[in-house]
């Protein structure tokens, strides 16, 4: 099994950007926790990062026939992106949204989130750890547990 774990604008800040929201830890250790995770496990995950709502719809469409499942947290683009929506149901490859905040608790602005629909799960508020959970949710939605 392959995952992609695609995160979008402001997320390669992390441990800079309000910690108290987001915490301290920075995104090279939740690439290393996506790779610790995936060795753990038994399978194969690959991360991407990018400010630019384009390149992320690029990365989902190169994902066709490659990955087995996706990991998104479209970060800003969460609440006004139907590109990338348009994307992921393009492709048809599960994934699961992730929010390393609890958005639900926050601004009105935060709470539409373009991709929920047609998500196979969501997890938000748990920190980077959500990145773990999404990826073994994937592995057992596949296996078909
Ligand atoms: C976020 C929540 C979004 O509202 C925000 O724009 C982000 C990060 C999160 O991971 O909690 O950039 O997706």
């Amino acid at each position: 099994m392959r995952f992609l774990v695609i995160n979008g604008p402001n997320i390669n800040l992390l441990g800079l950007r309000e910690p108290s929201i987001y915490g301290t830890q920075d995104y090279r250790a939740l690439v290393e926790l996506v790779a610790e995770t995936a060795k753990e496990n038994g399978f194969e995950a690959d991360c991407f990062q990018s400010n630019h709502e384009g390149s992320i719809v690029d990365e989902i469409q190169k994902a066709y026939g490659v990955y087995d499942g996706i990991v998104i947290n479209p970060a800003a683009y969460t609440h006004t992106s139907v590109a990338i929506l348009d994307a992921l149901k393009a492709v048809a490859i599960p994934f699961v949204e992730v929010h390393i905040s609890a958005v639900e608790k926050r601004e009105d602005f935060r709470q539409v989130s373009y991709i929920r629909p047609a998500a196979s799960s969501t997890i938000t508020g748990h920190g980077i750890e959500g990145y773990r959970e999404a990826l073994l949710f994937l592995q057992n939605l596949l296996a078909g547990k």
